[in-house]
């Protein structure tokens, strides 16, 4: 600026005298440009080291920037923002978690639409347990799960406030689920049960689901029963249109459209289902809110909700009943329990083949792989006779 302000002042002098004047001040020009190419290059390539060495301390120090915050409930908090297989296929070891049902149930609806695993998954069986806190028969199912480890998880749901105080070393420890109140024969057994359904398909490994309760104990050994399940051809959810008051009489007009008194179904509420079907109990709803407002005692929603869905969609994955033997033949709501001096070798051993039933189209011998109910007393005689019966 200065070199140009000059130049006008002296342009009013002699030619020769000016020609010299602007070819100095060209040069010095000139001169200035390359400078200032210099002091712009030199910035350039500090620059480009100082970001380049930052990169670098980046990746060797494993700082990462933060995670997006709307993907977190698909991404494991141990991703650290790095999208990777391993990250979400891995079970978590704790299955406590933060999630509301809401979240939980819709995290747990998704479903991978390409069918060949890119991973070795090994289908395991998942056991529910729906209790109200302890387990009597934990000994036995400690027996029934030893040495299976890698083809089952384990799931239980007790009541909130309840405080297990198992050793690590027990196969329930840390496997109780955030849990919530729930009242026999209410849509909170339901939710329950849809809850233990939601914990147990986050492991992407679990093929089977089994719902049991603290009074269940096994009739026969964890490999009878796993090439038992994963053998079938259809899913053990009782469904069956039932005459009279305890039936088709449980049935409101007010679920129609959704479910006419045709669809309406009856099972019991123990079952064992694949994990297309438990898919479809999370993500139901549009049948949840018509059970919820008019299926209220004397209509007992945990033996009709599952049921009647499943059957309209699915009626030909069911086996059309149960694998866990209950006695109703004393009548009332409730079934019979069994206490320390009912617990013989030839009342177990009769179990298995009480009611007639067909496996796979063919008539079985073994119907029943789970009984209840149990009194707490009846544990150290079934120990007693768990190798002589149960093949434990
Ligand atoms: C769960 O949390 C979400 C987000 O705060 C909320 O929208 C939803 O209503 C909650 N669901 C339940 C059942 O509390
Ligand atoms: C758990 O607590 C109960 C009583 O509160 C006790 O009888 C039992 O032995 C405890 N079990 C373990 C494994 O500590
Ligand atoms: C179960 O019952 C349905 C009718 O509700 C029927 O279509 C299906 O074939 C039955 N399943 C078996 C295994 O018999």
């Amino acid at each position: 600026m200065k070199m140009t302000v000059v130049e006008i002042e002296e342009g009013a002098k002699d030619n020769a005298a000016s020609t010299l004047k602007s070819r100095l001040a060209n040069q010095s020009r000139a001169l200035l440009s390359m400078r200032l190419l210099q002091i712009l290059l030199l910035f350039l390539v500090l620059t480009l080291g100082i970001s380049l060495v930052g990169v670098h301390m980046i990746k060797f120090l494993k700082i990462q920037p933060l995670a997006p915050v709307a993907p977190t409930t698909l991404i494991s908090a141990l991703d650290h923002g790095t999208v990777s297989l391993e990250s979400f296929i891995r079970p978590p070891s704790n299955v406590w978690h933060t999630m509301n049902d809401t979240e939980l149930l819709w995290r747990a609806s998704m479903e991978p639409r390409r069918k060949v695993y890119p991973f070795k998954r090994v289908p395991k069986l998942a056991f529910m347990f729906l209790t109200k806190g302890p387990l009597p028969f934990a000994p036995l199912w400690e027996m029934f799960f030893k040495g299976h480890e890698g083809l089952y998880s384990i799931y239980v749901h007790a009541l909130p406030n309840y405080k297990s105080n198992l050793s690590r070393s027990s196969v329930f420890y840390r496997r109780y689920i955030p849990s919530q109140a729930v009242h026999w024969g209410e849509m909170s057994m339901c939710e329950a049960e849809r809850r233990l359904l939601a914990n147990a398909l986050l492991d992407f490994s679990n093929e089977w689901f089994v719902l049991v309760s603290e009074s269940c104990v096994p009739l026969r050994g964890f490999s009878f029963v796993y090439s038992y399940v994963s053998g079938s051809r259809y899913s053990f959810m009782g469904s069956a249109d039932e005459e009279g008051p305890d039936g088709r009489g449980r049935y409101r007009d007010g679920m129609e459209p959704e479910i006419t008194l045709g669809q309406w179904r009856k099972g019991s509420q123990w079952f064992e289902i694949k994990r297309a079907l438990a898919l479809e109990i999370v993500q139901d709803t549009t049948y949840y809110p018509k059970f919820k407002e008019f299926c209220k005692p004397p209509c007992y929603v945990d033996e009709h909700y599952f049921p009647t869905m499943l059957s309209m969609k699915h009626r030909i994955f069911l086996a059309n009943r149960t694998l866990t033997w209950t006695d109703w033949s004393r009548g009332g709501a409730h079934p019979a329990t069994f206490g320390k001096a009912d617990i013989t070798e030839t009342f177990l051993k009769k179990l298995p083949g009480a009611k007639a039933c067909l496996y796979n189209d063919q008539r079985s011998q073994v119907c029943y792989l789970f009984a209840r109910k149990f009194a707490p007393s009846a544990l150290e005689p079934l120990l007693e006779l768990a190798h002589k019966i149960l093949g434990l």
